[in-house]
């Protein structure tokens, strides 16, 4: 049987971040039915173990895989790192991550050959950006920073906040002024704090956004595998929100940041998958 290219992506991430990569879903790649799962209830992965961060994983793609979904999107650095290399291996549908699609757009915009990546604790420890951009380029040299705080501030809104700028300059001193011509906003909470970080490190400095090239890399994906949804003749794709905990909450945040507003938001038992 053929694959139903009409069927959803899967994206998952551990709870509101991957909103930055659905969006961008939803700009590029406007006839693409999506099925979004945020793990609120257990969100953050970045302080948690390799073994729970793909034993979530593995839940979450199972979750998913009920509701039919032809590729999935793991929109989470975190679980990008530490997850897909095994995940990928165990369901018969593509699956992709933020960190490969981050890593070559970085390796492609850096001209000194020297990159900065920010993110989770877990991400930043895996080394996975580092290994992924030296494979691709053995003479880039690669500066790590977990923010681990960045998480929670855009989470509570401070976005804006003056004491947000206190954090950037705690965490980024030391990247500002080393010798990165580039820098990886390696959480895909990142990109919401991306005028505060531009500000502060300066505009010589390129800053790579994975959550883009990650929906550049679904749309290649779909193509190559001929899974293109050609089918939608309506004003845009259709668009369901799924969490673990804080529905709510949850879709408040999501009508703050996506270009079009979720009516239902539905909460899960995500440990029965
Ligand atoms: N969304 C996660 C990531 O991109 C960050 C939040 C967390 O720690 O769970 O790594």
């Amino acid at each position: 049987m053929g694959v139903d290219y009409t069927a959803p992506v899967g994206v998952f991430d551990s709870g509101v971040g991957g909103l930055t990569v659905t969006r961008e879903i939803m700009r590029h790649l406007p006839n693409e039915h999506v099925v979004y799962f945020g793990d609120t209830a257990r969100v953050p992965y970045g302080s948690k173990s390799k073994d729970n961060i793909i034993r979530y994983s593995r839940q979450i793609i199972r979750f998913l895989q009920t509701k039919g979904v032809k590729a999935i999107v793991i929109a989470c650095n975190t679980a990008s790192a530490l997850a897909l290399d095994v995940v990928r291996q165990e369901v018969d549908i593509p699956v992709i991550g933020v960190v490969i699609p981050g890593a070559r757009a970085a390796v492609k915009a850096t001209e000194n050959k020297k990159i900065g990546v920010i993110g989770t604790e877990a991400t930043v420890q895996s080394g996975m950006y580092t290994k992924i951009m030296q494979k691709m380029d053995p003479e880039v040299s690669v500066i790590g920073k977990a923010c681990p705080l960045f998480v929670p501030l855009v989470e509570e809104g401070f976005a804006k906040h003056k004491v947000t700028g206190e954090i950037i300059d705690y965490y980024l001193d030391s990247m500002r002024t080393s010798e990165i011509d580039s820098l990886i906003l390696g959480c895909t909470h990142y990109p919401l704090l991306r005028s505060r970080i531009m500000d502060y490190m300066g505009d010589k400095i390129h800053l790579v956004n994975p959550a883009y090239e990650t929906a550049m890399d679904l749309k290649h994906l779909l193509k190559e595998k001929d899974m293109v949804n050609d089918a939608i003749t309506g004003e845009h794709a259709t668009y369901s929100f799924y969490v673990s905990d804080v529905a709510d909450k949850f879709k408040q945040f999501a009508n703050s940041i996506l270009p079009y507003d979720i009516e239902i938001t539905q909460q899960i038992n995500i440990e029965e998958y």
